[in-house]
């Protein structure tokens, strides 16, 4: 089932607009939803018209929201990854792991982690409570970066287990030829091994999360009518059928807002496709947000929600 919802596309494009106005539409047909913001320049609350934080705030009957405070995931991240390592290299004095840390705050990937790790605790902790969970996205970088780095990760800890096991053999044939080694005193057993099991963990929740991005998720890329975004569009759809990852849909906003010409590149025709109106006077309140036509995407999303082989 495709309950969670991902609204994906370049910057400027609708994607706080079409995901706060699905959000409010659901929730007025009495489904309840969560809409959660990954975008570090939080808006959803500005379209709400509601102050947000990091956990679900009521905005109206079946509707909460909230914005993942990117800052403090970031630090949760580096705490725990700092007492883990502590833990497992007390032993090692020379191993200045305070110094290491503060590498890793401003190291490429943290962030990422940081996103992938607030999505992990939404889906896991707070999803259950709703029918339906709408993220309203970060710009295309970061949102391809967190989307891909399940299987990616994956792939580095699966070689990572590989060289763990290779490990515990070796130790395994030294504690055979000469039980009095110290070896012989570790860890030679894979299912008493805490890095073993460690990996083991870690790779469960990389493939839980591939599984919500790849088969549990509405992948819905918008554009406008300019090249440029659709350009984007088009970098989307490619990056994401490399992982697996299938877009579900395509939305055609701001329409009329430009005599330039547009078309819709041929790759992107084949997807179900929703259209939504340039509105001229603004969009300022939420009923402006649900009277933006979301009903044919939302009756859309409702009617696929059957289980998928
Ligand atoms: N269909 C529309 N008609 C009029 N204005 C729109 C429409 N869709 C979005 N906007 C406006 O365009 C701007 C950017 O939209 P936003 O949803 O914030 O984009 P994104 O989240 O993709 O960066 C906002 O001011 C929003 O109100
Ligand atoms: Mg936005």
């Amino acid at each position: 089932m495709r309950n969670t919802i991902f609204f994906l596309g370049k910057g400027g494009v609708g994607k706080t607009t079409l995901s706060s106005a699905l959000a409010l539409a659901m929730a007025r047909r009495g489904k309840r939803v969560l809409a959660a913001s990954l975008d570090p320049a939080h808006n959803l609350g500005d379209a709400l018209k509601v102050q947000l934080n990091g956990e679900p705030k009521n905005v109206e009957t079946n509707l909460d929201a909230l914005e993942v405070n990117l800052a403090q995931w970031v630090d949760r991240y580096l705490e725990e990854s700092r007492e883990q390592l502590k833990r497992n290299y007390s032993y090692n004095a020379t191993l200045n792991l305070d110094s290491f840390f503060s590498i890793l705050k401003y190291s490429p990937g943290t962030e990422e982690y940081a996103v992938l790790w607030a999505i992990e605790d939404i889906h896991c902790r707070l999803a259950p409570s709703y029918d339906f969970v709408v993220f309203d996205t970060p710009p295309t970088a970061l949102s391809l970066r967190f989307l891909s780095l399940p299987a990616i990760s994956g792939l580095w800890v699966a070689e990572l287990t590989k060289l763990r096991e290779r490990i515990l053999k070796e130790r395994q044939s030294i504690a055979r030829l000469n039980p009095a080694s110290p070896v012989a005193e570790g860890c030679l057993d894979k299912n008493d091994d805490k890095v073993y099991g460690k990996l083991g963990s870690i790779r469960t929740r990389l493939a839980a999360l591939h599984s919500l991005f790849s088969k549990q998720s509405f992948m819905s890329v918008i554009v406008n009518p300019d090249e440029l975004s659709m350009f984007e569009a088009l970098r989307i759809k490619d990056d994401l059928a490399r992982l697996d990852i299938p877009l579900s849909a395509l939305c055609l906003n701001k329409q009329g807002v430009s005599d330039a010409a547009w078309e819709i590149p041929p790759e992107l025709r084949q997807l179900p496709r929703f259209t939504y109106s340039f509105s001229r006077d603004g969009i300022f309140t939420r009923d402006d947000l649900v009277s933006i036509g979301i009903e044919p995407l939302m009756h859309h999303i409702l009617d696929k929600r059957k289980p998928e082989r």
